[in-house]
């Protein structure tokens, strides 16, 4: 038994905000943020109208629609995210309440920018040993309301994005689609990007210090994740095309993680990829986290980048650290 993506959808605030819109309130400039980032523009949640849980929904749905089948055929629910609505319970509940499929397993991956791989992995596993056939896979962030939107946050609130986008795996006994997964973590490095508060292991949770130090911000420490990043990706992509005996000329079409389009372009010249077998959408989105893959997988979807048999290529390195890559067979 293998697995098989089946559907892709995505959903972005209607809200755009512009690098032109960041200057207003950071000292930064557009060609800065163009230069060092490659962003032009992101979408920043609306509260009235975006949850997590509603981004991952409207993804979702798109996606049923795309693979031909009903909401009740999803037998269990992988969510990635490191924003979720509530402190708890994970945003998973509430996309399976919001699908109207109560009873069915809602699990919660907090990966990070490696969540939708980790998320995928975990989905193609249990395909694999005839637990599920049909499994919906999303990652869905909101990061905007944790950026500290002044100027002391610019490191951060010029990449950070809010979006979601999902999958749908079923199983096949015929031509396997996801290929090969892999996974890893280093938590040497788990204050190098991270949110502290508000944390469980403080006498108080909440409390006015949190506020004044801004520790329930996203901290970043971008050189470092940066030079880490370009190394590890490439490693595991390495590893996915050794362990099924392909080589770079075999991918069809990279999609990294959206982290930095400079990042992107490292690993592409790594890898010897010309710009037609690479997609990046980091200009129109930011960085959305576990959303990004998803998403732009499901641009390049709706662009006709990814054809039946294509051999679609998928890495992320963040949070955590944690880094991971897939071999799809489209
Ligand atoms: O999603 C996965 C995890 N995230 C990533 O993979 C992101 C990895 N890191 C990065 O993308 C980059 O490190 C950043 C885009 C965050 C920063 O770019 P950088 O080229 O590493 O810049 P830097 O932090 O070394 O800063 C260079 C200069 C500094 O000024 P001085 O000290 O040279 O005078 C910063 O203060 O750029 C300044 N700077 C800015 N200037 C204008 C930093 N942020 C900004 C900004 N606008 N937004």
């Amino acid at each position: 038994m293998y697995s098989k993506i089946i559907g892709v959808g995505h959903y972005v605030p209607e809200n755009v905000v512009t690098n032109h819109d960041l200057m207003k309130f950071v000292d930064t400039s557009d060609e800065w943020i163009q230069e060092r980032t490659g962003i032009k523009e992101r979408r920043w949640f609306n509260p009235e109208k975006d949850t997590v849980a509603n981004m991952a929904t409207r993804a979702t749905q798109l996606a049923l629609t795309r693979a031909g089948i009903a909401a009740n055929q999803i037998e269990l629910i992988v969510f990635a995210t490191i924003t979720p609505d509530y402190f708890f319970p994970g945003s998973g509940v509430l996309l399976q309440r919001e699908l109207g499929l109560a009873g069915i397993p809602a699990l919660d991956i907090r990966n990070a920018c490696s969540g939708f791989i980790y998320g995928l992995s975990t989905a193609d596993a249990y395909i694999r040993a005839g637990i599920h056939k049909t499994v919906l896979v999303v990652g869905a962030e909101i990061q905007s309301s944790a950026l500290d939107k002044t100027t002391a946050g610019r490191s951060t609130n010029v990449i950070f994005a809010d979006g979601a986008g999902a999958a749908i795996l079923q199983a096949t006994d015929k031509e396997p689609g996801v290929l090969t997964t892999h996974l890893h973590a280093d938590g040497n490095y788990a204050e190098e990007l991270y949110v502290k508060d508000p944390g469980s292991s403080r006498k108080i949770r909440l409390s006015k210090d949190i506020v004044e130090n801004d520790s329930f911000k996203v901290y970043m420490n971008g050189n470092g994740v940066f030079k880490h990043a370009v190394v590890r990706f490439e490693e595991v992509i390495n590893e996915a095309l050794a362990a099924t005996g392909k080589s770079t000329e075999d991918i069809d079409l990279f999609i990294p993680h959206q982290a930095n389009l400079r990042i992107s372009q490292f690993v592409q010249r790594k890898l010897n990829l010309p710009d037609s077998k690479v997609f990046n959408n980091i200009m129109h989105y930011g960085n959305t986290t576990a959303a990004s893959i998803p998403i732009a997988m499901s641009e390049a979807w709706e662009q006709g980048k990814l054809n039946p048999g294509d051999l679609l290529c998928i890495a992320a390195f963040g949070s955590g650290y944690t880094w991971a890559s897939a071999l799809i067979n489209w």
